[in-house]
């Protein structure tokens, strides 16, 4: 592995040249020497054609580069952030971005258990997720695969994915790498990320899948400062393998290598490759191959442009990957109409759910007693790639009526989303009885295009409104994709209760009726800020990104930097109608007692540790946390640290414990705060750096909700 100084230095004085770089030969380093040892014997029978063959997937669905008389089985690709793609007989879980909103890290295990648990069953290798992109522009369309607005979250929540498919022999795969933040253009738009900002936020969250081990990784489409993802010396090169000192494959998106830079993919890191290569910057495939026998790679091999150790590396890389997770041992046949369905992940898909609605308003409706309903459909998830079939759907009509069997209560609903006027006379009518009426609206968002305004389509936003107008316990269900208009309504007298359920898939109904009933006591948390005027945001998806110009990239710079989400608001006091990790609770939760200890002695070196010493850690944090109310529930502390290095924003969020308390009950809560956690990214040594000085600690309930208010000092002794 390069060092980091050595990059430091050739960065300041020499950029790196397209095509000149070759990605460091994997060498088993980081916990892989015994897969590695394994697939380095393996590769060394294998043919060249055999070899290409492991590197090239044309039509989707096949297995890729099977050895049958080596006893190499290939590997089968699943889509999926939701499930898996488009198969029979498997579920649809909520989405990823629904699994951070639960802050809770043994909930985001489950999911990802029950998922590699699926794929498993079906024969698939490598199960495509987790997508750890940022929620850096509010109407980004795939925000509901990924994890929001925080780099440490997604970071958490990649790891627990990352070890709950994994412990079940199935390969995880982060993706989209990286700088892949809207949907508009992404094929020829350039992300300029500036050094500092690429790795507190966006490498971020790699590094975390990456310690927790995973196998695989996904290049995006595309460019990262001046190159395509899967062709980029920087991002795939030193940042990737150097850096985070990746022993896993690299595979291309579908067409993400493109015409006349195979040969870079194949020597900046890209080891696998689904699809054509991309004519540049227009959005369309060309016949060309870039990998695989016959392709521009066993060209370049012959003609000497790319080394045949490579082809060996990315060969190794890949079987390295299958040994990892231990796919040569009884793994099961490829079967993909197999039945993996389950009444135990219908259980969890429905946990899930009721546990990752968060509720932002409530002004005594809720929980429910008996109601009256106005619906407009019901959203499980959004759309494109990393959609999983719905073996069944329970709306949440269906629910609540079965709901009003068992309890005695009465419920009506009303489907057109258009007749505000109907809607409204339905709503005094409900109103005079004294019931409640719920709306329950959506947002569309898929794969492919960005939201063109954060609105709740189909008119919800006014079928809101008609009904506010008229019955004065208006419940708002929203299902957002990400974050969503409020504006018009929020501070609506009459609205006096607001679930943001987002998309919970297959059990979505029975999910917001335990959550509507307080058969689930609340504890989600928004994973991004919820503003009241979209200018409010940093920055938003570039309008013009979706014309193709056909001859260069279009610059997306990321200017704003570290300031995305709640640290630009808190920057500039801008006031959100629902900050970031805000959500209610039907009881109180009371904090206390404080302490901060460092680990060990207060020396700490401020040298740029190796990549393994950026997770000890160095100081602790803890608190006890009380459920005052009178319900069971969990309560989501949260820790938000301020640092002393220059530049740095008030607070970051650097821990979340999602901790369940029976009514009257207390807990100790402690935050580990590693090196990295306390770091900063020093542009002037290219590496981690911990400033001395005085760290501020505020523990709450949200980013804005601080309760407890510390201080951790760090000097040199
Ligand atoms: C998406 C990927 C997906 C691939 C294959 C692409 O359009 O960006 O996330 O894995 O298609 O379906």
């Amino acid at each position: 592995m390069l060092g980091l100084a050595f990059w430091g230095a050739t960065l300041l004085s020499v950029p790196i040249a397209l095509g000149e770089y070759v990605v460091p030969l994997a060498d088993g380093s980081d916990g892989w020497s015994d897969a590695f040892s394994k697939a380095k014997a393996l590769v060394s029978q294998m043919t060249l054609e055999e070899k290409l063959n492991m590197t090239q997937q044309n039509n989707y669905w096949p297995r890729v580069g099977e050895v049958d008389r080596l006893g190499y089985t290939g590997l089968y690709y699943a889509d999926g952030s939701e499930g898996i793609r488009g198969l029979p007989f498997a579920s649809a879980f909520d989405m990823a971005l629904n699994g951070a909103a639960s802050f809770d890290r043994e909930l985001l295990y489950r999911r990802a258990v029950a998922i590699g648990e699926e794929a498993r069953g079906k024969g698939i290798n490598t199960q495509f997720g987790p997508g750890v992109n940022l929620l850096r522009v509010p109407e980004a369309g795939r925000a509901f695969e990924y994890y929001g607005a925080d780099p440490y979250l997604a970071g958490q929540a990649a790891a627990e994915h990352v070890k709950g498919v994994q412990s079940q022999n199935v390969m995880a795969m982060m993706r989209h790498f990286i700088g892949n933040e809207q949907e508009d253009g992404r094929t020829f738009i350039n992300s300029i990320i500036d050094d500092r900002t690429a790795h507190e936020l966006y490498l971020w969250p790699f590094q975390d899948a990456v310690h927790a081990g995973v196998v695989s990784a996904m290049c995006a489409y595309n460019g990262v400062n001046g190159s395509h993802a899967c062709s980029n010396p920087l991002s795939l090169g030193k940042w990737l393998h150097d850096e985070l000192n990746f022993q896993g494959f690299v595979l291309s998106d579908y067409g993400a290598v493109f015409l006349g830079g195979e040969v870079d993919a194949a020597n900046a890191g890209c080891d696998s490759v689904i699809g054509n290569s991309q004519y540049p910057f227009n959005g369309s495939m060309s016949t060309s191959v870039p990998f695989g026998p016959g392709g521009v790679l066993a060209k370049a091999i012959a003609a000497g442009n790319v080394s045949e150790s490579r082809l060996d590396d990315m060969a190794t890389r890949i079987a390295a990957a299958w040994y990892k997770v231990g796919q040569d041992q009884d793994f099961p046949p490829l079967v993909t109409g197999r039945n993996v369905l389950s009444v135990k992940h219908n259980e969890l898909i429905r946990e899930l759910g009721a546990k990752s609605a968060v509720l932002l308003k409530n002004e005594g409706t809720l929980p429910l007693k008996n109601l009256s309903y106005g619906g407009s459909g019901v959203f499980a998830g959004g759309q494109g790639s990393s959609y999983a079939n719905l073996p069944y759907l329970i709306t949440p009509f269906e629910a609540l009526q079965q709901r009003a069997r068992q309890c005695g209560s009465q419920v009506f609903g009303y489907f057109d989303n258009y007749n505000h006027s109907v809607q409204a006379s339905y709503a005094a009518k409900a109103n005079a009885v004294g019931a409640p009426c719920l709306v329950d609206v959506r947002q569309q968002c898929s794969e492919g295009y960005d939201r063109a305004n954060l609105s709740a389509s189909w008119e919800g936003d006014q079928t809101i409104l008609a009904v506010a107008g008229r019955c004065n316990q208006t419940v708002v269900l929203y299902s957002a994709c990400g974050p969503f208009n409020v504006t018009s309504w929020v501070d609506h007298p009459n609205v006096t209760a607001i679930i943001n359920a987002g998309g919970a898939g297959q059990e979505a109904g029975n999910a917001l009726v335990d959550v509507l009933y307080g058969d689930v006591n609340p504890s989600a948390r928004l994973p991004y800020t919820v503003a009241y005027q979209l200018s409010d945001y940093p920055a938003t998806v570039n309008p013009g990104d979706t014309v193709p110009l056909n001859t260069t990239f279009i610059d997306i710079t990321y200017s704003e930097g570290l300031f995305i989400d709640y640290r630009w608001f808190d920057k500039n006091n801008i006031t959100p109608a629902f900050e970031f990790g805000f959500g209610l609770p039907y009881t109180t939760f009371n904090y206390s007692g404080l302490s901060i200890q460092t680990m060990g002695n207060n020396i700490v070196s401020q040298a740029a540790p190796n990549a393994s010493e950026l997770f000890d850690d160095l100081a602790h944090v803890t608190v006890e946390i009380t459920n005052s109310g009178s319900l069971d529930g969990t309560e989501v502390p949260q820790l938000y640290l301020g640092s002393p290095a220059v530049g740095a924003p008030n607070q970051v969020l650097r821990g979340f414990e999602a901790v369940h308390l029976a009514a009257g009950e207390s807990q100790t809560v402690v935050f580990n705060l590693t090196r990295r956690d306390l770091s900063y990214w020093d542009t002037s040594i290219e590496g981690w750096t911990l400033p001395f000085g005085d760290y501020t600690i505020n523990v709450g309930a949200s980013s804005r909700d601080i309760r407890l208010v510390g201080k951790l000092s760090l000097s040199r002794q």
